[in-house]
């Protein structure tokens, strides 16, 4: 195979560097090519771009394929948890029992937020939308922690492991914590003896009456959404973290940022907009027969949770969340919910309709994972934030992946300019329009 591309620009030949990788994707390497031709690369939204090396997680979406460091996301769903695949993908390795034991009480000793955080969280207007209050207290963890956030990459790495801990503990606090605000309801205190997903439904549904105690499949069901959402390489947020990273910023400063951009309705939203989409059709007096002619016939909306830009087989994650759906609602016992038997009749029409099984668009995670958050009593305006708890680790290791990079150059994309040439300044009275 060859190991240089040939580029004849202006009648002149280049040769540019291939670089093949682990899986034997194939980029060709034109760092030097505006040095020394003048020339830049247009690719708008960076669709055939690869803007960095990775070693985290790795996507054949014709194939339907997901690892993360190498494991199978299958087998990880079946054989780990969430904590556990956290590490891995912080780390680059399964830990020890060791470790796992390390990690774990890191966990713990870290859920409870400083007295100040609650403060900070109970001062956001009630109807606050939780993105933003979990952004701005993600953010401000970097003023608690300043020893963990000077925006020195040396110095913050080698605090990796307790800013990490602090990070993917806390983050399911603050949710909680703004949940409880909103609602008006008094706080709960993470308990020690919790594992993590059992914690966070403590943290939102314990009452001062009535702790809240999980079923194993409802707890299960949280464990493996969190776990199929924790990485998903270079996608928006990801992408925001390490462009944030690169100028040398703080672990919180960056997944803060990461939150920014999951909270975009095109990228974390679509679980919600699952739901919405089922509402609209109850709300109509439809079973979703006419919702889906009028989808088919391209004079309605799309069918939200199907069809996927990079799985164009099936998406591994809606796979095994599938199952562990069904699983979650027999055991919560919910039948009778018209939403979900509109769910059901789309799932299905979906799964045997040419229309759709012609242009392969099958159920995808957040079909499912919005009727899982439903299925748990998650308000609709906190389903991005269960998808940033799952990000979590994601977005901490692609930050160390940068913050560790000996050669990083700040990123810096370029722009073909498409405005005015230069022109004379116009004073006020000759403005005209
Ligand atoms: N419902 C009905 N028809 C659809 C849907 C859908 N959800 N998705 C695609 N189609 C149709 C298109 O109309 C088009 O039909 P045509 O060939 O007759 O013109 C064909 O399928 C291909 O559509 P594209 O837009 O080219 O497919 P693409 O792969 O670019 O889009 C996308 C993928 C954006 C996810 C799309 O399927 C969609 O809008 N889905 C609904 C929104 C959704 O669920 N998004 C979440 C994705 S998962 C995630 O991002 C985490």
């Amino acid at each position: 195979m060859a190991n240089t591309a040939t580029l004849n620009i202006e009648g002149k030949e280049l040769n540019y560097p291939v670089i093949i990788g682990s899986e034997g994707e194939k980029a060709i390497d034109i760092s030097k090519l505006r040095a020394e031709t003048g020339y830049i690369t247009y690719d708008d939204g960076f669709g055939n771009t690869g803007s960095c090396q990775s070693k985290i997680t790795y996507i054949d979406g014709e194939v339907g394929i997901l690892r993360y460091r190498g494991y199978p996301i299958e087998q990880l769903a079946e054989k780990s948890n969430f904590v556990e695949s956290s590490y891995l993908v912080m780390n680059g390795e399964l830990p020890t029992a060791q470790q796992r034991a390390d990690f774990s009480k890191l966990l713990t000793e870290n859920a409870p937020l400083r007295e100040g955080m609650i403060r900070f969280i109970q001062s956001f207007p009630r109807d606050a939308h939780p993105m933003a209050v979990l952004s701005a207290t993600l953010n401000a963890l970097g003023a608690y922690y300043p020893h963990l956030a000077s925006n020195n990459h040396q110095n913050d790495l080698a605090h990796f492991d307790e800013a990490a801990a602090i990070a993917i503990s806390k983050v399911r606090t603050i949710a909680a914590h703004t949940y409880r605000v909103s609602n008006g309801l008094p706080f709960n205190y993470p308990k020690p003896t919790l594992g993590y997903c059992e914690n966070f439904l403590h943290l939102m549904f314990s009452k001062p009456y009535e702790e809240y105690a999980p079923t194993p499949e409802v707890a299960s069901a949280l464990n493996l959404f969190l776990l199929l959402h924790a990485d998903h390489e270079q996608n928006c947020s990801t992408s925001t973290v390490r462009m944030v990273a690169s100028a040398g910023a703080n672990l919180f400063a960056s997944v803060s940022a990461g939150v920014n951009a999951l909270w975009g309705p095109l990228h974390g939203g679509a679980n919600m907009a699952v739901l919405e989409m089922l509402q609209k059709i109850h709300d109509d007096g439809d079973d979703g027969t006419r919702f889906i002619a009028a989808a088919k016939a391209g004079k309605g909306d799309r069918l939200m949770g199907f069809g996927h830009r990079v799985y164009k087989n099936y998406d591994p994650r809606a796979k095994i969340i599938k199952a562990s759906f069904y699983k979650a609602l027999a055991s919560l016992g919910i039948k009778n919910d018209p939403l979900l038997d509109i769910a059901m009749k789309l799932e299905e029409v979906a799964l045997s309709d040419d229309y759709f099984v012609s242009r392969k668009l099958y159920p995808n995670v957040d079909f499912y994972s919005g009727l899982i958050m439903r299925a748990l009593g998650i308000p609709l305006n906190m389903f991005t934030v269960m998808f940033a708890i799952g990000r979590m680790p994601g977005w901490i290791a692609q930050w160390r992946e940068v913050a560790a990079n000996p050669k990083l150059k700040i990123y810096r994309p370029r722009q073909i300019y498409t405005g005015a040439n230069q022109r004379n300044f116009v004073p006020m009275n000759l403005r005209q329009g």
